[in-house]
């Protein structure tokens, strides 16, 4: 068991937690959700050692081993797949590596022979002979093939750099396992396989998250955020969800009777617990809710960004065309004869089964990677504002968040501290938040900070490549309306689908065999026929 004993964290003035106690026990998946900047990613540093808590303290259970999915997709760059896999258990690999020291030596002394037996006899303990067989079972379960088991981290490209990074959490079967935002950088197949693993996995996982399907194959419990606070649930997204909505709307209606109230409360609860049984089959773990605490559901404090996109121009009718765009990357071609030719108005759901694809795409049209064939035209009175998925090279300097948005202004007025903090504030940075530095700022709240240097631009186009990755609900409703609202022409990416549907008026798929390019809503795009037949044919 893992327990938090009155952890405070304060940065500056913010109190961040206030005298937090909480439990985290065996067999059960806790879910934290929270507003950007609520505390998640904080909260979880606090529970593995890698920040000091103010006050307080957090203990695991004598004899518990913690493992901590890593965020840093470089950090192993110079080992072997296998041993990243087995560093997964430190102090295992580490007895590992003192015995082949140890017996690399021809000629060892008496103490080193004692030290050999004694580390033998540890490795034996935690089951160290298998641990190259089963870091490689777990490897391949994840689809990473043999031959890359000895080849560098550093070699890999990304997609299975994420998936060996996922092996070293889950290697040896932690008793705690720590994951933050896990689904961000990986594919479909990989999420598939996670949610399933979670599902039956036995001992504690505490895993933050904002996409909604994966938490409710997941979680057992929902932690919420909010006013410094931890607030435990027991059940899945949706439960709590639901149970907020209901609440919301009860206080909203003060007056109506205890006794009415209670029954709605109680009926909800019995078609809650329909639904879980129900969804019981796709994830073999979830329980039954044995007790339903909707009594304890809060309001939340989150709060909706202020999204506006506005043109400094229209756009004339000459918008953007590509000719026989192609690019190869680690030997696979990711699109091929790629030929666009964007009206005014359009707002394009782009998409591929491979999302290199699609921030290749992106990348190359914005001027910042070179395709291998192929050329690209902007209109001469258009004007783009970009969004790239990695947005980590714009938050490497250390300055304030006012000086931050000061480099993309373009006039003297722009420039000035009270505009510049007027649209910071429609971002959600009021106060001192304007004033912190852009290298403290969480996930989500840098995506706020590449939104308002976005609506600074003025653009006549918008690219955005998986913009609602880190953002949280109310963020990713206001970016919604705001891009349904948009005078001018979008190209966009995301995983959410009901964002892709209320948005897109035409779909673009880039395949290595071409385009599909259909005027049509992304629900349309997916039961069309024609189109199904076409996609099979395109990625043979
Ligand atoms: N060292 C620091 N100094 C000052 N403020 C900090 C520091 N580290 C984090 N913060 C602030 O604390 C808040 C919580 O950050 P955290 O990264 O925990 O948020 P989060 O809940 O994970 O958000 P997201 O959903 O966007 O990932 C943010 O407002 C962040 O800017
Ligand atoms: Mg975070």
């Amino acid at each position: 068991m893992l327990t938090v004993n009155n952890v405070s964290v304060q940065f500056g003035k913010r109190v961040l937690f206030d005298e937090v106690n909480a439990q985290f026990k065996k067999g059960n998946t806790y879910g934290i959700i929270g507003a950007n900047g609520a505390g998640k990613s904080t909260f979880l540093k606090v529970l593995s050692g890698e920040i000091e808590p103010t006050t307080g303290n957090v203990h695991l259970e004598h004899g518990k081993r913690m493992s901590v999915l890593t965020q840093d997709h470089n950090a192993f760059d110079n080992y072997t797949v296998l041993d990243t896999v087995i560093m997964g258990n430190q102090h295992l690999y580490e007895i590992q590596k003192e015995l082949d020291q140890l017996y690399a030596n021809p000629d060892p002394t008496d103490k080193e022979v004692d030290r050999m037996g004694e580390l033998q006899e540890k490795f034996e303990e935690m089951n160290g002979w298998n641990a190259e067989s089963d870091a490689a079972i777990l490897l391949s379960n994840l689809g990473v093939s043999e031959d890359m088991h000895y080849m560098k981290m550093g070699d890999l490209e990304s997609k299975i750099k994420v998936r060996v990074l996922l092996a070293q959490a889950l290697f040896g079967n932690p008793d705690v396992l720590i994951m933050d935002e896990p689904t961000n950088d990986l594919d479909f197949y990989t999420i598939s396989w996670l949610e399933d693993f979670l599902a039956n996995y036995d001992n504690t996982v505490i895993v933050v998250s904002h996409d909604r399907h994966f938490l409710d194959a997941v979680s057992t419990h929902t932690v919420d955020i909010d006013y410094g606070k931890l607030n435990f649930y027991t059940g899945n997204y949706s439960f709590w969800y639901n149970a907020s909505q209901l609440k919301a709307r009860q206080r909203a209606q003060q007056n109506k009777k205890a006794e009415e109230r209670k029954k709605e409360l109680e009926d909800f609860i019995r078609r809650f617990s329909a639904n879980v049984a129900k969804s019981k089959q796709a994830t073999a773990r979830k329980k039954m809710i044995e007790k339903l605490n909707i009594d304890d559901v809060k309001p939340s404090s989150r709060r909706y960004p202020g999204i506006i996109f506005q043109p400094e121009r229209e756009a004339g009718d000459q918008i953007f065309e590509t000719e026989n765009l192609s690019k190869t990357i680690d030997d696979d071609l990711l699109f091929d004869k790629v030929d666009i030719n964007l009206s005014k108005g359009n707002k394009v759901a782009l998409i591929s089964k491979d999302s290199r694809a699609i921030t290749a795409f992106y990348e190359i049209v914005t001027g910042n990677m070179q395709p291998d064939s192929g050329s690209y035209r902007w209109g001469v009175t258009t004007t783009q504002a970009y969004l790239p998925s990695d947005n980590s090279k714009f938050f490497q300097e250390d300055i304030s968040l006012v000086d931050w948005l000061r480099q993309f202004a373009k006039t003297d007025e722009e420039r000035e501290d009270v505009y510049l903090r007027g649209f910071l504030g429609k971002m959600l940075f009021s106060g001192d938040e304007a004033l912190k530095s852009v290298k403290v700022l969480s996930g989500g709240e840098k995506v706020r900070a590449m939104m308002s240097k976005m609506m600074m631009q003025r653009a006549n186009i918008l690219l955005l490549d998986e913009p609602t990755n880190h953002l949280d609900l109310e963020s990713i409703q206001a970016l919604n309306n705001a891009l349904i609202n948009f005078p001018g022409t979008v190209i966009f990416t995301t995983r959410d689908h009901a964002f892709a549907q209320t948005v897109a008026n035409r779909i673009i798929e880039i395949t290595p065999k071409g385009t599909i390019d259909r005027l049509m809503t992304f629900d349309e795009y997916l039961s069309d026929k024609k189109v199904k037949e076409l996609r099979e044919k395109m990625y043979q």
